[in-house]
């Protein structure tokens, strides 16, 4: 059966997608995605967060594509979603790691020190309480845990295990960034911390690109689509919207095919879950 999954994976944009684009006259800046690339082999991923929402299906989805999988989580023996996996496909690895503590990154990167890591995925994030980042109500100490989190997290975690990704055949970094650290889209005053941590995220993973392009690291920048994850609808029930939501799996599947096709003359652009460009 083909189906729009399958036609993702051969050229990075859905044909639906282009079509409803070239109907409403909108003009879709697509990448090139070669086919040959769309069938990498498998290697090894580390990810971060992927005990639940869109962290855990990429899991799920690395380990049915043969990949090994070192999946990390803050509580990997409460992570039964995840153990389930690990369960079912022996190369899944799971590894304690929380993001605000740099000892256990450095830790873990210690003890990962001879295994090749073919992509680094830098999933976990946080959002903050949405009450708590407008403009007048600031709490400023969640801005420097969102921040710690989504932005300082993904820099030390590049820091700590470039080594690795440099030992190993496809050599990528990934971020998971998200629309909403668009600047030039912006287009409400809400989340703002998030956003910020989104926009900061992009910048420092620009630069790192620029740094790592050399050594022949690619360093990827990918939002994810609006999944149907407990950060998404957090955000939507203190909106007071609601709105359809790709599943994590279907989300997860287009990340990976992204990350997949995505290669060094690429580097530092940032692209969403069907491979168009976003802007800045
Ligand atoms: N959902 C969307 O529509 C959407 C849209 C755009 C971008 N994104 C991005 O996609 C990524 C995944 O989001 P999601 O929707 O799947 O979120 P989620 O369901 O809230 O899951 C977040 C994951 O991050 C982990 N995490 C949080 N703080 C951490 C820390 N200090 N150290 C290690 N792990 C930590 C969580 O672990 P615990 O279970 O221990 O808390 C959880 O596994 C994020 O980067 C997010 O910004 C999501």
């Amino acid at each position: 059966m083909t189906s729009e999954r399958d036609s993702i994976k051969t050229n990075g944009l859905t044909r639906r997608a282009l079509l409803t684009a070239a109907a409403a006259g909108v003009a879709v800046q697509t990448i090139a995605i070669p086919t040959a690339r769309a069938a990498t082999r498998p290697g090894t991923v580390l990810i971060t967060g992927s005990n639940r929402g869109i962290g855990l299906e990429l899991a799920r989805w690395y380990a049915e594509h043969d990949w090994r999988v070192i999946a990390t989580a803050r509580k990997p023996d409460r992570a039964t979603d995840l153990q389930a996996i690990a369960d079912a496909h022996p190369k899944v690895q799971l590894e304690q790691l929380d993001l605000l503590d740099h000892r256990m990154i450095d830790g873990l990167a210690a003890t990962l020190a001879d295994q090749p890591i073919d992509v680094l995925l830098n999933n976990a994030a946080i959002l903050g309480e949405p009450n708590e980042q407008n403009f007048g109500s600031m709490n400023f100490d969640l801005l420097s845990r969102v921040m710690a989190t989504n932005v300082t997290g993904p820099m030390k975690m590049a820091e700590a295990f470039v080594a690795q990704v440099e030992a190993s055949e496809q050599k990528k970094i990934v971020a998971i960034t998200s629309t909403q650290g668009s600047i030039s889209s912006l287009r409400s005053p809400g989340l703002v911390f998030y956003n910020m941590s989104k926009a900061a995220l992009n910048m420092g993973m620009k630069s790192n690109s620029k740094a790592l392009e050399k050594r022949g690291i690619t360093v990827a920048l990918i939002s994810p689509g609006a999944v149907d994850t407990d950060m998404m609808n957090l955000a939507l029930e203190r909106a007071g919207v609601r709105f359809k939501l790709l599943a994590p799996a279907q989300s997860a599947e287009m990340v990976a095919t992204v990350i997949d096709g995505y290669g060094l003359e690429q580097t530092g652009t940032f692209l969403s879950h069907k491979g168009e460009s976003i802007p800045w």
